[in-house]
């Protein structure tokens, strides 16, 4: 954990004292070197890019209301960004960190602090490399506590703990995206899941590299969990032990108890964990593996740590220990999956939520799923019938330009980089979830959509069957939206509207968008800037599953983006 300078301590301190109205905020700086370091997993040593040499990389720890200045320094070859993922960055959108949206890369000895405000969020994100790959090893946890004087809405914990999910490859996961963008074909699988950077005993050679909770009788642990894996939603469960949801994206919601947690990438979720009020004389493995629905091949492995009691010197058992394990769904427990998000809801505290949009000034219907892109001449393609795989919203796989997209709004040089003409509605209706289309070619095109300042947005996400409907975790940048309603099958405006939930949806950053089914969001275009949206699988993301929103400057000074920070980096 970097800690605050003490230059920075101090002058807290002093703000305290001085400044009533700002007393419980702080400014923290941290300090991320982007470094080649060995780690060796599964027997295989491999030079992987991380911060400071750690993986998964080091937590940031801010209270809500703290100002964050990361200064990231890149020592590597590869370019680099970092995105605070589920951070508002209200009006200080040169901070998101998406490679060629907000931002040029951070090129090999260069340096850029990122700069922005914590408001109005506590709980659980992360953040993680963006541009091409880089996340597989580049990713860590953010830890955002309630104000000073500020309490959880439940019982304080005994202790937090994070749980990092992650992917590994034992090759370079940039070759293998590279080489699968080359070829038009599905990029190789992961060779393990892992908790907390260990993939745990079920792997070959890997028994030494398990994640284990020790934890005390009678006391509540909470649990941060983040799914930072790449292409997979994950199911996680404890044996013998029911945890308590409590938070969701850094919203608290209203806690529910469940056995199994489905959580996809992008995604992070606080759950309770009552330890038993004895000393079981056994050991409980915790376990997650893939929740999936494509048709692809996927990593169908399992990591597994393991929750231990911690006995006090004085107590021996002479019995052999037993050892439980978890019981997982089925790998494509859809129903399963729709009821768990289902149970999601806001804690509808108004002190504690922003209010849910009870009108839509735009309406927007977009699909998304796979689809394919020619094979160019001359060559031959490993993608669906000869072609390349690609993936788009609206049928535009969206392209990312060689310039910032954020950099072209504001200077009004957006000609020959981007346009303003994005789809608002699917260009040729088919039936999304029936037989897919013959022609299933998507245009390649870096369309974007305006909004004025303070438009409030309703949005469907409609699934396709092309190349096999699959659950997308869909993940808005610079936004919390309301998740209002969701179905199986094509949505229908005039029946779904009316059933939608405007009393107390969810609010969070990243959505599973149902198999074979849609869903509606509504959030406030509050925030002006350039705002990536995309499918949080990677391999979707790279195949062009992303689309971006730019957010005009309102009429007061209040609602304008500041100009860039003189350290932006450039193309
Ligand atoms: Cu966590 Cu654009 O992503």
């Amino acid at each position: 954990m970097a800690p605050a300078s003490i230059a920075v301590r101090l002058f807290g301190v002093f703000a305290a004292l001085l400044l009533p109205e700002f007393a419980f905020c702080m400014t923290r700086n941290y300090t991320f070197n982007i470094v080649q370091h060995n780690v060796t997993r599964l027997c295989h040593t491999k030079s992987i890019v991380s911060v400071n040499g750690r993986f998964p990389g080091p937590r940031i720890v801010a209270r809500d209301g703290d100002q964050l200045l990361v200064k990231v320094v890149n020592h590597v070859s590869n370019n680099i960004t970092i995105h605070w993922h589920g951070i508002r960055q209200l009006r200080s959108g040169w901070a998101d960190g998406p490679a060629y949206v907000t931002q040029c890369p951070i090129q090999t000895n260069q340096t850029y602090t990122y700069n922005f405000t914590i408001t109005g969020q506590r709980g659980t994100l992360f953040w993680h490399a963006h541009i091409s790959w880089m996340r597989a090893t580049v990713h860590g946890p953010i830890i955002i506590l309630p104000k000073r004087n500020e309490s959880y809405p439940f019982r304080k914990p005994y202790k937090e703990v994070p749980i990092i999910f992650g992917e590994w490859w034992n090759a370079d996961p940039e070759a293998i995206i590279n080489q699968a963008l080359q070829t038009g074909g599905g990029p190789n699988v992961s060779d393990a899941y892992t908790i907390n950077g260990f993939p745990g005993p079920l792997y070959n050679c890997s028994s030494k590299d398990t994640f284990k909770l020790k934890v005390k009788p009678g006391k509540t642990y909470m649990l941060r969990l983040i799914n930072a894996a790449m292409n997979d939603e994950l199911f996680f469960s404890i044996a013998n032990h029911t945890v308590t949801i409590v938070e969701a994206d850094a919203v608290y919601v209203k806690p529910f108890q469940t056995d199994v947690v489905m959580i996809t990438p992008g995604q992070t979720t606080n759950v309770l964990l009552n330890a038993k009020p004895y000393y079981p004389s056994a050991t409980f493995l915790v376990a997650a593996r893939p929740y999936f629905t494509g048709q692809g091949t996927f990593d169908n492995s399992t990591v597994v740590g393991i929750l231990e009691y911690d006995q006090p010197l004085n107590h021996t058992s002479n019995t052999k220990k037993m050892v439980f394990k978890p019981t997982l769904p089925p790998i494509n427990a859809t129903t399963l999956v729709a009821n768990f998000t289902g149970k999601f809801r806001s804690l509808n505290n108004p002190n504690l939520t922003t209010s849910v949009p009870q009108t839509a000034d735009r309406i927007f219907y977009f699909t998304m799923g796979l689809g394919s892109s020619p094979c160019p001449k001359n060559t031959t393609c490993q993608g669906p019938n000869g072609t390349k795989f690609a993936a788009s919203v609206n049928n535009v796989s969206f392209a990312l330009p060689n310039t910032a997209l954020l950099q072209a709004h504001v200077t009004k040089k957006s000609n020959g980089v981007y346009t303003t003409d994005f789809p608002i509605n699917p260009p040729n209706p088919f039936n999304y979830t029936g037989t897919p289309p013959n022609n299933t070619l998507a245009s390649i095109a870096t369309r974007l959509v305006e909004l004025p300042f303070n438009t409030s947005v309703e949005l469907v996400l409609q699934d396709t069957s092309i190349l096999g409907a699959e659950n997308h975790p869909l993940h808005l940048h610079g936004f919390n939206f309301f998740v209002v309603g969701q179905g199986f099958g094509n949505y229908n405006a005039k029946q779904d509207r009316a059933n939608f939930n405007l009393m107390d949806p969810v609010e969070r950053n990243t959505i599973g968008v149902p198999a074979g089914g849609w869903v509606a969001i509504r959030f406030l275009a509050d925030n002006p800037g350039v705002w990536l949206m995309h499918c949080h699988f990677d391999v979707h993301t790279s195949w062009g599953l992303r689309m971006a929103w730019i957010v005009m400057d309102g009429p007061l000074p209040s609602q304008k983006l500041p100009p860039p920070p003189s350290d932006l980096p450039k193309c």
